[in-house]
């Protein structure tokens, strides 16, 4: 079976690349994980290198703007020629290059239940606002801020005692089997 090519853009401690890097060694698995690109030196990079696929760093603040940057980023992505491109974690908005060269083959996971609490902070604002039952949800990409289609989405109940890491936690648990059934779906057939 051919496995379609998925590139990974983490920023931080990569649990659900890790996941993804998990279910891609069963036999059935429709994607490989053909590398995986940070904006910064991520923990979860290590995660990368213990499974022998090539990273990669774009910093931001290697580049005199974010459209130089948005270029390297994407000439970075498109050497690895993917199918799809998958956002888990990464905490900068892609820019305009990136979005139109994948076209439309670009997701993103968000640790709540979108469309409310979009941003870096979707844990955090939840929390604040008192909700009883949170999430994450996995959506295309577009141009705004966690607007685009939403693909699937789970729910987590929220504890009294909650704090934003034992939330975060909770809904990390549930997250990452939603990211992998949507990307093994997205790369099925095709
Ligand atoms: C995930 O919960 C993901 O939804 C969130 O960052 C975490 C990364 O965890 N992304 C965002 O908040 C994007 N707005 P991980 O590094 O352990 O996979």
């Amino acid at each position: 079976m051919t496995r379609l090519p998925v590139v990974v853009l983490i920023s931080g401690t990569g649990s659900n690349l890790a996941a993804l890097l998990d279910a891609s060694r069963a036999e059935d698995c429709t994607y490989e994980v053909v590398a995986v690109i940070a904006d910064r030196e991520a923990a979860g990079l290590e995660h990368a290198h213990a499974a022998g696929i090539p990273t990669e760093v774009v910093r931001l603040s290697s580049y005199e703007d974010r459209d130089a940057w948005d270029r390297a980023l994407t000439a970075a992505v498109l050497a690895h020629r993917p199918e799809l491109v998958v956002l888990a974690g990464f905490m900068k908005l892609v820019g305009p290059e990136l979005l139109d060269a994948v076209g439309g083959r670009i997701i993103n996971t968000h640790p709540a239940l979108l469309p409310s609490f979009p941003g870096a902070h979707g844990v955090r604002d939840a929390l604040a606002h008192g909700v009883r039952i949170s999430g994450c949800s996995v959506i295309e990409v577009d141009a705004g801020v966690d607007t685009g289609r939403i693909l699937a989405q789970a729910a987590v109940e929220v504890l009294e005692e909650d704090t934003e890491a034992t939330l975060h936690e909770r809904i990390k648990a549930v997250e990452q089997p939603l990211l992998v059934d949507v990307v093994r779906r997205l790369t099925a057939g095709r």
